[in-house]
Parts: structure tokens; sequence; C-alpha cells
């Protein structure tokens, strides 16, 4: 039977977070958390790039040392900061920590404020992340059914999915004050030249990679080595959580999948939504919305 809204979804300062993976006792976990100073953060709205860094960052910190890609799920690797998995793990992440989060900045623990642990921010046209989310959502069995993909568009852009509305994700880390703390990447940059992204990554984070290992990092980060690689592909999560029958966890990996989806007039819809959430911002997208 399916599960109304609110037995499948926590709502935390307004956000709605999946009781499969979050608790009350995972969130006061998270805002208790203790940063360190050498921490690195990958920061996402969901459908962004997640896993993708779970992937990179180990790699790009240990100097290319595949160890941890190929002996530990990606969710214990670089785990989420506000589930209920980091409780149980944090005390074997190998240092420095990596960890991940959907959170928007006004929701980091008071410690992250005032450590200088590094962020990275990717950031994804949001119409290829309605379309990733929609079929997330359906093969997810902790997550709503989508309905349609019209009636998904209306809940995207209302914020009523998984960690809310993309804009105000944004807004909060594009207007954060972490000065040379924070580096933004694009989930398009890191499609068009994974190397040159992990070149960026590696200096960002004080590494100095050879050619080589920026080459090796680079082909086991894939999409086609993560997809075939248990690891990170979620195929040790049962059927009912995780359906790839349905749809993939790593499904196409590709830019501009959103115009096999969008209708024109779904089109102007949704650009006159986010356009009007952004108004006034001084930051500029990356992409533009039409
Ligand atoms: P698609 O559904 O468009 O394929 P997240 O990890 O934040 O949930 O994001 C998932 C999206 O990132 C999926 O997008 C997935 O395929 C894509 N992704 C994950 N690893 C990737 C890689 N190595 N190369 C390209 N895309 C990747």
């Amino acid at each position: 039977m399916e599960l109304s809204c609110d037995e499948m979804y926590l709502r935390y300062h307004g956000l709605l977070l999946p009781r499969e993976t979050h608790s009350d006792e995972s969130l006061e976990f998270a805002q208790e958390f203790k940063f360190e100073d050498d921490d690195v953060m990958a920061v996402t709205y969901p459908k962004s790039g997640t896993i993708w860094m779970q992937e990179i960052l180990p790699l790009v910190l240990n100097g290319g040392d595949l160890t941890p890609i190929h002996t530990i799920p990606n969710w214990d690797r670089v785990p989420w900061l506000e589930e209920k998995r980091l409780a149980l793990v944090v005390d074997k992440l190998a240092s420095p920590r990596a960890l991940v989060t959907h959170f928007p900045y006004n929701l980091m623990p008071p410690s992250f404020y005032t450590a200088k642990a590094k962020v990275i921010y990717v950031m994804r046209n949001p119409k290829d992340i309605m379309v990733s989310s929609y079929y997330f959502h359906q093969m997810a069995g902790f997550l709503e059914d989508p309905g349609t993909f019209d009636e998904f568009m209306d809940k995207f852009l209302e914020g009523e999915v998984l960690c809310g509305k993309w804009t105000d994700h944004m807004k909060s880390w594009r207007n954060s004050a972490l000065g040379d703390r924070i580096m933004y990447i694009t989930y398009e940059e890191m499609v068009q030249d994974l190397p040159a992204s992990l070149r960026r990554i590696s200096d960002f984070l004080g590494r100095n990679l050879t050619e080589e290992v920026i080459q090796k990092i680079a082909e086991h980060c894939s999409f086609k080595a993560m997809k075939t690689n248990n690891m990170s592909n979620f195929s040790l999560i049962p059927n009912v959580y995780m359906d790839s029958d349905k749809s993939p966890f790593l499904r196409k990996g590709t830019v501009g999948d959103w115009k096999n989806h969008f209708s024109s007039e779904q089109l102007a819809r949704f650009i006159s939504v986010i356009s009007k959430e952004l108004e006034g911002e001084s930051f500029s997208l990356p992409w533009s919305l039409d």
C-alpha cells in the first residue's frame, strides 16, 4: 500500500526529507557535528551530481588510490551530513574527511561556520535536475510517486519535493559568506571536460596531482565506470528501495535531456517561475534558462 506523504517524509524547516534515510536523531546529530578545518564538503541540490562527487573526492584527496571506491559503498565512503548513516560511520572516515550534504547554507551546523572546511558547490541546469528527479522519484520506493511529468513540475516548482525549492538552495549557497572557502562548479562543465574539472578541484583542495593521476581519476569517475561499480551504482540496495528496472540511478549522465521531456508550455511555465524567484539576485546563472 502507498504510504502517505507524512508517513514517507519528515518536514525539517520546511524541507521534505525521506524518513527512510533521515530521522530526528540524524538531524540532531548533524546539528551537533563538529567540523574539522581539513574536512571537505560537497554540496548539491539533489540530482546535481552528488554521487559523482562521492567518487571524485576520495580519489583527489588520497592521490588516486582506488581502494575506497572499490571497497566502500558511496553512502559510507562520503556520507551525507544529515542522514542516519553518518553516526554509524563517522569514526571510520579516512582523514581528511569528505562529506556531502543537500542542506541549504542556513541549515548547516554551528561548527561549520567557524571551521575552515572547504566546500564544493555543484550546480546543474534545473531543467535537467527536474527530469533526473522525476525518474528518481519513480524508482525510489522511499519517495512519493511523482505522478505525471506535468504534475511533478508543479511539485518541483513549489518545492514539494526532496529538499525543497531549487532556487532557495542556489540562493542560499551563492550568497553565502564563505569567500575562498567555497568553489562553484557545474555538472555541465564536468560532463564536458572531466580532467579539467578534476584539475580545478585538485587545485582548490591544495593537491598537486600529476597529469597521470588526473587521467586515472577521470577514467574511474566516468559515467561508464561508475555504472559498473557495485560500490557506486546502488546495486547493493534491495529493489524495494531502489528499483533500477524502473530507472537506473546512473540513468543517462548527459546534458540537455530536458529537451526530450518539456513541452513549450511547460518550458515557459518553468522559466517564468524560476526567473521570478531569482529576480534581483546579484549572481548570474551559468546557463541560459530557455
Ligand atoms: P541523470 O538522471 O540525468 O542521468 P545525484 O547523485 O545528485 O543524485 O545526481 C544523479 C545524476 O547524476 C544522474 O543524472 C546521474 O546519472 C548523474 N551522474 C552520476 N555520476 C555521473 C557521471 N560519472 N557522469 C555523468 N553523470 C553522472
